[in-house]
Order: structure tokens, then sequence, then C-alpha cells
């Protein structure tokens, strides 16, 4: 039921964070890797350690704001692997801490349209080929922050954003269920990855004030999500739609 072997997997952020660690994930799990980001050096490397792991793997130098540079490896994904089972819509920008009063147009901008725009247009050009394949599994990223306003740090539109991709995922859920496409999200609390890693060391009270409402008294581990991930991208989730999963150490609790 949780097999994913020789299933194709197309992933986007996956230079570095928890797109990197779920494409680790889905290539030991038996996918066939196709990887998206836009920094050369680092995709590369993910792209070398699925491959020493004897994974299959093609990477695509992409920013998920282009649609044409999006379809070209969707379709260089089908030209290769004939198929995509898989699209774990990761790639997003951080939120900016900025005080709304202090953030300019520009910059709301960018969050906006990098992670609901971008993260659309990644849905749809896979969408494409899982509605012809009557099949699929689309899992959205989204955050604590689809849900509530993280406190302790400015920057929201980046908490829109994650509600747009919560309101994004009921909307597509409901048009392609019916061609047998699950389309689920992620909803991670705080996780060790770099714009965490930068907010909590340039603001330890925040660190102090985000560790105090976890229930489980720590901040997660990219590893935590994987057991979710493969959860949503595998049969056991088939009757699963429009479902905003928390794995966030029950942050979302008080
Ligand atoms: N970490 C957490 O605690 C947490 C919590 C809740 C939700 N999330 C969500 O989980 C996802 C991954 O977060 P993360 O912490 O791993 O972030 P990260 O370490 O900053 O990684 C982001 C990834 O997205 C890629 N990316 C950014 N903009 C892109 C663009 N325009 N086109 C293509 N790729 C782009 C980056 O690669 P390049 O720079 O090479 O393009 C990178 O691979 C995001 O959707 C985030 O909102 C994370």
């Amino acid at each position: 039921m949780f097999d994913i072997s020789g299933k194709v997997a197309f992933v986007t952020g996956a230079s570095k964070g928890l797109g990197k660690v779920f494409a680790l994930a889905l290539g030991r799990a038996g996918a066939k890797l196709c990887i998206l980001s836009r920094t050369e050096t680092d995709l590369r490397q993910t792209e070398r350690e699925l491959k020493s792991e004897a994974c299959d793997c093609i990477s695509y130098i992409v920013d998920i704001t282009d649609e044409q540079e999006v379809e070209n490896a969707v379709a260089g994904c089908v030209e290769k692997y004939g198929r995509i089972d898989i699209l774990v819509n990761n790639a997003a920008t951080a939120r900016i801490n900025k005080p709304a009063e202090e953030t300019s147009l520009d910059e709301w901008k960018h969050v906006i349209d990098t992670n609901i725009n971008g993260s659309f247009i990644c849905a749809k050009a896979v969408g494409k080929v899982m509605v012809k394949q009557k099949s699929g599994k689309i899992i959205n990223m989204s955050s604590i922050s689809g849900k509530i306003i993280n406190k302790g740090v400015h920057g929201g539109s980046y908490d829109v954003s994650k509600q747009a991709i919560d309101g994004m995922t009921r909307a597509l859920s409901s048009e392609w269920a019916q061609y047998g496409i699950n389309v689920n999200a992620i909803a991670p609390g705080y996780f060790m990855t770099d714009p965490n890693i930068m907010f909590f060391e340039k603001d330890p009270d925040f660190y102090k004030t985000a560790l105090e409402l976890i229930p489980a008294g720590k901040m997660g581990q990219p590893e935590d999500l994987v057991g979710t991930l493969l959860y949503l991208a595998s049969d056991a989730s088939d009757y699963v739609h429009g479902a905003i999963i928390p794995v966030d150490g029950g942050y979302m609790i008080w």
C-alpha cells in the first residue's frame, strides 16, 4: 500500500532544505526523480547524491514563476520516463521579516508571485499530464501559516501565500479528484532549514517564543515529514482529497 517503487516523482525546490530531503526519501523508496530549482551547483549536488544511491534522476534549472521553463521540465520528464505520478510542489520563497508598514509592494509581490503563482504553474503543468493519465498525487507545501499567524515574526505576505496554498489545494482537488488525482498538502510547523535557522540566529527571542508554543517541546527535523510525504505519495492515501495535514509538533493545538 505504501510502495512507490517505479513511480515518477517531480520535486520542485530540491536543491536544499525540505525539498532535498523529500527527493532523497522518494529516491530511497524506489521512485525515479525529476528535480528542479534555480541554483545549478546545489541542484546538481542533490542529483549526484541520488545517483550515488543508484536512483534514476534528471534535473532542470527552473524558476517556477516562469511557465515556459516549468513546461519544458515537465516535457523533459515525460520524454524520459513516460509519465509523472507524484508532484511535490515544494519550492517557495521565505517570509520577509518586516512590519507590514515597511514592506514594499515589490517585496509583497515577490512572495505572492513565487509561492502562489509559481505553485499554480507547477500544479497546472504536471496536472495536465496527470489528467491524461487519469492518476496522480499532488502534494503541495503549505505551512502552519496557512491557518495561523506566527507569533514573534513579521511577514504577512508569506502567511497569505500559504493560506492561498490551502485554498488552491481544495480548489484543484475538487476539479481533479474525478480523474483519480489526489491533491493534498502538508502543513509543517518549524523545521530547521536555512530560513528558520537564519531567523532564529538573528533573533533568539523569536526562537524562544516559537519553542514555547510547540507542545512537543522541540523544533521539527526535515526527516519528521517523510512519513506523511510517503503516505500522500502512495496508494495508502487514494481516498484522501483536499486534506491539509499538519506536521507541527502540535503547534496549532494551543
Ligand atoms: N522549513 C520550515 O520550517 C517550513 C515550515 C512550513 C512550510 N515550509 C515550506 O516548505 C517548503 C520548503 O521550505 P524550506 O524550509 O526547505 O526552504 P528553503 O531551504 O529556502 O528551500 C527552498 C527551495 O525552493 C527553491 N526555490 C525558491 N524559489 C524558487 C523559484 N522561484 N523557482 C524554483 N525554485 C525556487 C530553492 O532553490 P533555489 O534557490 O536553488 O531556486 C530551494 O531549493 C516551502 O514551500 C516552505 O514554505 C517550510
